[in-house]
């Protein structure tokens, strides 16, 4: 095997060793099948404990009973963007808070939708470099949407909105499974898994059974999230292979990491090492208001553009890759999910000040 580098991409993203390990012990005979997962019926005995397993975890992971769907879906998080208002928004108008890139794709399907979409605070005014405070709420929402970590402009939300008796709505793609939280304040949680949650390919949709009340009949089947409720995600063949990688990652945080506590506690103190490298200098220059800073995604800048091309050049050089920020901003994004370790952005710091110096 060839030497494995220090992955810092935004997504599909680095998943645990230990995660990788198992899939690949378990690739051309699982559990004793004598077959890969890749080659076995979503309704067979073996899959089906492994689908069971990963919504177990994820409902102890949040904190969730049983009045919370744990579902399965292909599409990505953008076919949510439609999804959430084709089935939630009935008659009402809804709300999002826009803060960039991920939240304007979600406002532009609700409005593809029809949907009378009202967007009730946004950081635009500078460039989404943080996250807003002020909130109109309006009690006649059907339900009120934010994306809790922007990936690409690297701000997160601390603390969660309160919408009332609307229903709050998550895009979490890029930082579910990351810290605790109080999933029950939530209506809706969506989230692509290949950041922090497993590959791509499956999309986490975890919604409050209320909430299926909503769903018009007029849908069509596969756009119902009843359709995914009612069957346990396996109305139709599933994504099998990257539910079952889901699946061992939330084994590992809960087993080999400890719980979302401790994954957070990790999660602090690898941004931390970031972010206070970044504070005591003055060659780099972050990009997000402290206050609104993501612990998932870190983005700076250099004194000058120009030098981009050198220090992804020589990063690699030192084996860390996916340094590059989103092309729609430019700059340096070092992401930092649940599988980076503290000495991989010990390292990376490293390599920063080496950098700086020369
Ligand atoms: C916060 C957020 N939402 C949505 C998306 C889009 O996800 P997908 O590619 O699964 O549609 C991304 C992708 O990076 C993201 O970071």
């Amino acid at each position: 095997m060839g030497q494995r580098v220090i992955n810092f991409n935004p997504g599909p993203s680095a998943l645990p060793l230990a995660v990788l390990e198992q899939a690949k012990s378990e690739m051309l005979d699982f559990q004793g099948s004598g077959m890969s997962v890749l080659e076995t019926s979503h309704r067979s005995k073996n899959f089906e404990a492994v689908l069971d397993s990963a919504i177990t975890r994820t409902r102890r992971l949040l904190g969730l009973d049983e009045s919370y769907h744990v579902l399965f879906l292909q599409g990505g998080a953008s076919m949510q963007f439609a999804m959430v208002p084709m089935n939630l928004a009935g008659d009402k108008p809804v709300d999002y808070v826009d803060t960039g890139t991920w939240s304007t794709k979600a406002i532009k399907e609700a409005r593809i939708c029809g949907k009378q979409t009202r967007v009730v605070a946004s950081s635009e005014d500078e460039k989404f470099t943080y996250i807003p405070e002020k909130i109109a709420l309006n009690p006649d929402a059907a339900y009120l949407h934010i994306t809790s970590n922007n990936t690409i402009r690297g701000t997160q939300w601390r603390s969660f909105p309160d919408a009332g008796n609307v229903p709050l709505v998550s895009d979490m793609s890029s930082d579910i499974f990351s810290r605790r939280f109080d999933a029950r304040r939530f209506g809706l949680i969506y989230a692509g898994a290949q950041k922090n949650a497993g590959p791509a390919g499956v999309t986490l949709v975890i919604i409050r059974d209320d909430l299926l009340q909503r769903v018009p009949k007029e849908l069509p089947t596969m756009f119902r999230y009843s359709t995914y409720a009612d069957n346990r995600s396996l109305y139709n063949t599933p994504p099998c292979f990257s539910i079952y990688v889901c699946e061992l990652v939330l084994k590992w945080i809960e087993e080999t990491v400890g719980g979302l506590d401790r994954m957070e506690k990790i999660n602090e103190e690898k941004a931390a090492i970031l972010y206070d490298y970044l504070d005591g200098q003055d060659f780099y220059r972050g990009t997000a208001r402290p206050d609104s800073r993501s612990r998932m995604n870190v983005t700076f800048l250099l004194p000058e553009a120009e030098m981009e091309k050198e220090f992804l050049a020589r990063a690699a050089d030192a084996g860390l890759c996916g340094l590059k920020g989103h092309r729609s901003v430019g700059g340096l994004r070092a992401s930092i999910y649940n599988a980076t370790t503290i000495e991989a952005v010990r390292t990376l710091v490293d390599f920063m000040k080496h950098f700086a110096k020369r």
